[in-house]
């Protein structure tokens, strides 16, 4: 876990750091209204769409829906991390940073990691030291058979546990680290009265993170030992599901187009050596959503190159999943024949590689649909047609969305009106639209469909976080969506919008927050009782008719008694339902 600064020390922060000038210095911004805009520096844009909330310290991009406070801002700018980007806004304002006495473990935690990373430094260095002498030979041999040369095998730091029980647990014994500590550091395995090296006759693949700290080792087995890759496992500095191999090298590569990620050390090294950039691999486990956000940090898209076996197909959807619930745009890079890239490099060459063409994700959940599948007849052409349909139903732009639905049309034999319809297209759009730009009176109604909160429900909720209504006048249960329920307790707790940013967990958390949050710029305490009773009724109408609809829905299945109950529930909501939209064109009169 990050260290946690203390909460008033953050307030003490957020209120000397002035966001507009901490942004200005990377996009010039001009005032308007009560918002500075300016040209996002997260997406391409023309006109500015990127919006400054100098009040609350927070930023939002109408655009690409980026978001966030201060602290993001400058973690996402100066890839650093939440604390370096406290530690370096705290320095800009001259705010001395804490000792976090708050937290006694830190200390200790934090001496422990730096014990623990130096003893993996050290043997890093020790591996590949190891690899040049004669008596391991056959170690470099076998990299060299691999087809690696010595500049890749020295970027990469490659390394060789010789074949001894304890030549390095020696060695580092030597240096002054303990026993406990070789073993909490995955080096060593101790049993019973024995210890011994973790890693022995393997050729090592140090995974360094960003920051150049060596976190752990693959170790490639020789010939057919057992098994093939042997990982670190969890230790207190090592978490698998949080890093990825190779992440060091991005750091050095800025302005990439694109990560290609793929299974296993080897691919890495085998394309970064012919040239390619921005090669990463997960480390021997399934992408994680952790993983994912960390990619998206170095370039705007991921092609996704695993194995091509049916293993591999499996994952590669389950990363396209994580890359979609992340918002990260992604595509797959295939590789024909069975090869994985490491071969398919040595085989084939730059050239040959430069020429595969990455499909959209899209493209390759349709190809994937067709499996199983007989075209040929008119059942597998309907259920095909319907699979695609959920399919399509989550591509954005409708210019791509209009390209696969002609490419089906003539697949399946429906008319693109047709296909339109199943995939729910007409509806959803127009009635996100309408969300978005009908005037306040018809917004308020909106109902809510379980595709997030409705708008009534996100205005209240910016009220809140504008702090111009009284914490009693808004309570969480007002709110059905659970993520703005929770965000309300925070807010009606005292938490500053800021802090809710920094709670969030993904991406499209942080970015829905920030929207709602960058609502409050008309808001102000002349109004905000107004509005707020507005979205207050608004809100009890919409759960009003939501039941009624639900009731209308199950009452043909019921028995005759239940149907009466039903009819008499039906006429109490409906009455309550008439009342609230009295009450609301009422105040509409009166505005
Ligand atoms: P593969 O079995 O596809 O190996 O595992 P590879 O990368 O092609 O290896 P070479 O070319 O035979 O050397 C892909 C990745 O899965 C993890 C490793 O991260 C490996 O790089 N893995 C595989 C393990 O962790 N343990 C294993 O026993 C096998
Ligand atoms: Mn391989």
């Amino acid at each position: 876990m990050a260290a946690r600064f203390p909460s008033s020390w953050m307030d003490e922060l957020y209120s000397r750091v002035d966001i507009v000038q901490v942004v200005s210095s990377y996009v010039p911004l001009k005032k308007n209204g009560s918002r500075y805009w300016g040209l996002c520096p997260f997406h391409h844009e023309k006109t500015p769409s990127f919006s400054v909330n100098a009040e609350q310290n927070l930023y939002f991009c109408f655009g690409c829906k980026a978001g966030g406070n201060v602290v993001q801002f400058v973690e996402e700018m100066e890839r650093l991390n939440f604390r370096e980007a406290v530690e370096y806004l705290a320095n800009m304002v001259h705010l001395p940073v804490p000792q976090l006495q708050d937290d006694p473990d830190y200390e200790q935690r934090r001496s422990q990691r730096e014990r623990l990373l130096s003893a993996n430094r050290e043997a890093a260095k020790w591996y590949h030291a190891q690899l040049w002498l004669p008596e391991n030979k056959n170690l470099l041999d076998y990299l060299y058979k691999r087809g690696l040369d010595d500049g890749t095998i020295r970027k990469f730091g490659l390394g060789a546990a010789p074949d001894e029980w304890d030549a390095l647990t020696r060695y580092l014994e030597g240096k002054g680290f303990s026993q406990e500590e070789l073993r909490l550091a995955g080096l060593t395995v101790v049993k019973e009265e024995t210890r011994f090296d973790m890693f022995r006759n393997r050729a090592i693949f140090p995974i360094i993170d960003i920051q150049s700290n060596v976190l752990g080792f693959g170790g490639r087995a020789m010939g057919d030992a057992q098994p093939k890759y042997l990982n670190t496992s969890d230790t207190p500095v090592f978490n698998k599901r949080k890093g990825v191999y190779a992440a060091n090298l991005l750091k050095k590569q800025r302005n990439l187009k694109r990560i290609i990620l793929v299974e296993g050390y080897m691919d890495v090294v085998a394309l970064v050596q012919h040239g390619i950039n921005g090669v990463v691999a997960t480390l021997g486990t399934a992408l994680t959503n952790e993983q994912a956000r960390l990619l998206k940090r170095y370039a705007p898209e991921i092609w996704v190159s695993y194995d091509g076996d049916s293993a591999g197909q499996h994952a590669i959807m389950r990363a396209l999943d994580i890359f979609e619930q992340e918002d990260i745009p992604a595509r797959v890079l295939f590789f024909p024949d069975d090869l994985d890239p490491d071969e398919f490099i040595r085989q084939r060459g730059l050239d040959q590689f430069e020429k595969l063409r990455p499909l959209r994700a899209a493209e390759y959940r349709l190809q994937r649909a067709q499996e199983g599948l007989d075209l040929s007849d008119t059942e597998g052409r309907m259920e095909y047609a319907k699979r695609c349909a959920l399919i399509l139903k989550k591509v954005k732009e409708p210019v791509e969305l209009d390209y696969y639905v002609q490419k089906l049309s003539v697949k399946t034999g429906f008319s693109q009106e047709v296909l339109m319809q199943q995939i729910g297209v007409p509806a959803a759009a127009l009635q996100q639209n309408r969300a978005q730009t009908a005037p306040e009176k018809k917004r308020s109604s909106t109902n809510n469909n379980d595709g997030g909160p409705s708008v009534p429900e996100k205005k209240l909720l910016a009220i809140l976080a504008s702090g111009n209504v009284s914490n009693t006048v808004i309570k969480s249960d007002d709110f059905d969506d659970e993520r703005v329920k929770a965000w309300s307790a925070l807010l009606i707790d005292g938490r500053h919008p800021a802090d809710i940013l920094d709670g969030c967990e993904t991406e499209q958390e942080r970015s829905l927050a920030s929207e709602i949050f960058a609502m409050n710029n008309e808001i102000n305490s002349e109004n905000a009782d107004a509005i707020a009773e507005d979205c207050l009724i608004a809100i009890r109408r919409g759960r009003i008719h939501r039941k009624m609809d639900e009731i209308h829905t199950r009452i043909s299945s019921m028995d005759q008694e239940e149907k009466e109950k039903a009819l008499r529930e039906l006429v109490l909501l409906s009455n309550e339902a008439a009342r609230l939209k009295a009450a609301a064109q009422r105040k509409e009169h009166l505005i």
